[in-house]
């Protein structure tokens, strides 16, 4: 599988503090089979963050991943804040993008961005960027409103849930509408957005174990971590979702009675 948005750089955003707890995170992405993994520190206002240092540090992690061997592929790329954007050149949103592919994963606000959302993704689609929300189930204003959403995803932006969302990490009502949102076609990718070990780790596979998953489909699970992120490395169009199952004949058999 492939983590599209890990905070794995050492010491770089609220992610691990140093290169030992990096180690530890990529260790356990390998055991929770991961093979490749984006680093997706986050560029927003609080941070500073720009595109040389993620050069820099994805550069010492791959150093030190040889060093350790630890057999995992690391990828550059940024989680970039929507306050972040305004005034960014072409040039510097390709040193940001996943993969330095044409994908950009843009973090879906935690307050009202009003207008600014739709005006700001469809900007970069014009200048030939594809844009990937992350974590729009944890997005207030898509719980609200998941019409907007849907106009999003029919305008080309794909969204990625992080598998912390179906476990129910952030609670009772992002746990509701990922369900709603897997359940309605509008999720492209599942990531982990680890930041540790611990608390918040980099497993995918977490969500498929979670009690009432929604995605025990093996066909769907494969398109989220598998054929999607591999088709974002390789800056291509997203491939084709595999059909919904047909209802489980059990259900038929039994019925309710
Ligand atoms: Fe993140």
């Amino acid at each position: 599988m492939i983590d599209l948005h890990c905070h794995l750089l050492p010491a770089i955003d609220d992610g691990p503090l140093d290169i030992e707890a990096s180690l530890q995170m990529a260790q356990a992405a390998l055991y929770e089979g991961l093979h490749t993994v984006v680093v997706t520190p986050h560029v927003d206002l609080k941070y500073g963050i720009q595109g040389e240092q993620i050069a820099e540090g994805v550069a010492a992690l791959c150093a030190a991943l040889e060093r350790e061997q630890i057999p995992l592929t690391v990828h550059s790329g940024a989680e970039i804040a929507l306050t972040r954007l305004p005034g960014m050149d072409d040039s510097q949103l390709r040193s940001l993008a996943l993969a330095l592919s044409s994908y950009l994963l843009i973090e879906s606000p935690y307050s009202p961005a009003g207008a600014l959302l739709e005006e700001a993704v469809f900007d970069l689609q014009v200048r030939g960027f594809r844009p990937l929300l992350a974590h729009p189930e944890r997005c207030p204003e898509f719980q609200a409103d998941v019409e907007r959403l849907r106009r999003l995803v029919e305008g080309g932006v794909a969204c990625s849930m992080s598998a912390g969302s179906v476990v129910g990490q952030f609670g009772r009502t992002v746990k509701r509408f990922a369900s709603q949102l897997l359940q309605e076609q509008l999720v492209h990718n599942l990531s982990s957005d680890a930041h540790d070990v611990a608390k918040r780790g980099p497993s995918l596979r977490a969500a498929f174990r979670a009690e009432n998953s929604p995605l025990t489909d093996v066909a769907l699970q494969r398109w989220l971590t598998i054929s999607v992120p591999a088709a974002v490395l390789a800056d291509e169009p997203l491939p084709p979702r595999p059909p919904v199952p047909a209802r489980s004949r059990r259900w038929g058999f039994m019925g309710r009675a």
